[in-house]
């Protein structure tokens, strides 16, 4: 049996998740993958906060630096958020050739191109399974599995916070405030939840899925985007007494030679199957030239659906290692669909 050494960058809602599964399913994991796995070296930001959960002080590490140092360690898992530091650990830790796991959106929407750049020029990878729709397997599908599939079209519910907010509100009329501490209390929200409910969120997550879908890079600024802050509960009321609901859609598609990406709360009609996706679920279809339609539904958010994503990463990379496609965001998205409308 192989031994893996795990840096932990972070625990707290995924963090926690992560270092509890990996102790709960470490024979599962050892069994299938022939590694046994050890988190070794964790940094948080209060190293005296009350986690609810057992954890040897020792294995607090006391600075970066010294995670970073530490050469015992094969494989970075990032789940601090944010850009500033997670960004440049991220850069230190594939500079010094270990792979990084990271569920961190908004780093992966903004600069995911310079950051897959350097783990390619290290001969490292960086996975990013946990950025996207929680415990889906999104991003397995769209990088491993329709390798000989021109998507055209992606749409889904792919944020959970907001997802939540609304079903909740439409089934019990309570206000938005009140559901949104709950949603943030459940461990769902961001750190700043004006990402959730203003659409930013959203937004990162269509741009990553855009970027995988094309081989290219979405302006993840340019995107068309509203979030549900606005949406009242008499809005939801209204709506479903005409036999619709309220979501949250991002949406990408192919449209004469460019692609047109935007992130809205819409009507949708209630025989439409994504209008029955509630509380914290997500739901992605991608609309492929040879497959057709495939959805996939599963949580988007909370400890350990995200906690899943991310030791799935892990696992890939002990089963899989060096046969694990590297996506390349280089090109402008614009020049990706031109390509793919005169190849087609
Ligand atoms: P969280 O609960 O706020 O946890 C963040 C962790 O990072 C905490 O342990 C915190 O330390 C540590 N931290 C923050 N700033 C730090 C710093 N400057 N130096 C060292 N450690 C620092 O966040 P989360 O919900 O787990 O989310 C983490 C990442 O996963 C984010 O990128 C988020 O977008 C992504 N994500 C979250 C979910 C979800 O459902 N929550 C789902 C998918 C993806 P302390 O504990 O000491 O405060
Ligand atoms: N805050 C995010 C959400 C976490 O609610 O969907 C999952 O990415």
């Amino acid at each position: 049996k192989k031994q893996v050494k795990v840096g932990l960058l972070g625990l707290g809602t995924v963090g926690g998740g992560v270092y509890k599964t990996l102790l709960k399913n470490r024979l599962t994991i050892l069994e299938r993958t022939g590694c046994a796995v050890e988190v070794v070296n964790v940094l948080v930001r209060d190293r005296e906060k009350e986690r609810g959960f057992a954890i040897d002080e020792k294995m607090l590490s006391l600075s970066e630096q010294e995670l970073l140092g530490d050469e015992q360690i094969d494989i970075y898992i990032e789940v601090i958020g944010g850009i500033h530091p997670a960004k440049k650990i991220i850069e230190t830790a594939l500079n010094s050739k270990r792979h990084v796991i990271t569920a961190n959106k908004e780093l992966m929407a903004k600069h995911g191109a310079e950051l897959l750049r350097l783990a390619r020029q290290n001969g490292v990878h960086l996975l990013f399974e946990a950025s996207v729709a929680g415990g889906i397997p999104v991003i397995h599908m769209l990088q491993g599995y329709l390798t000989a599939n021109r998507v055209h079209e992606i749409s889904g519910i792919l944020n959970g916070t907001s997802n939540y907010i609304l079903t909740e509100m439409a089934k019990t009329g309570r206000s938005f405030p009140e559901v949104l501490a709950e949603a943030q209390q459940l461990g769902y929200a961001e750190a700043d939840p004006t990402s959730d409910v203003e659409g930013y969120d959203a937004a990162y997550k269509l741009a990553i899925l855009t970027n995988l879908a094309y081989d290219a890079c979405v302006d993840v600024e340019g995107i068309d985007r509203q979030g549900i802050s606005a949406v009242t509960g008499p809005d939801l009321l209204l709506a479903e007494r005409m036999g619709y609901a309220v979501k949250l859609i991002g949406h990408a598609q192919d449209q004469d030679g460019a692609v047109q990406l935007s992130v809205r709360p819409r009507l949708l009609p209630a025989a439409h199957p994504l209008s029955r996706v509630n509380d914290v679920f997500n739901a992605v279809t991608l609309r492929a030239d040879v497959v057709g339609d495939l959805t996939l539904i599963g949580r988007g958010a909370g400890e350990f659906p995200t906690a899943s994503a991310v030791i799935e990463d892990l696992t890939a990379l002990l089963t899989q290692g060096e046969k694990i496609r590297r996506p390349n965001w280089e090109r402008p998205l614009a020049a990706a669909a031109e390509a793919q409308q005169a190849g087609s």
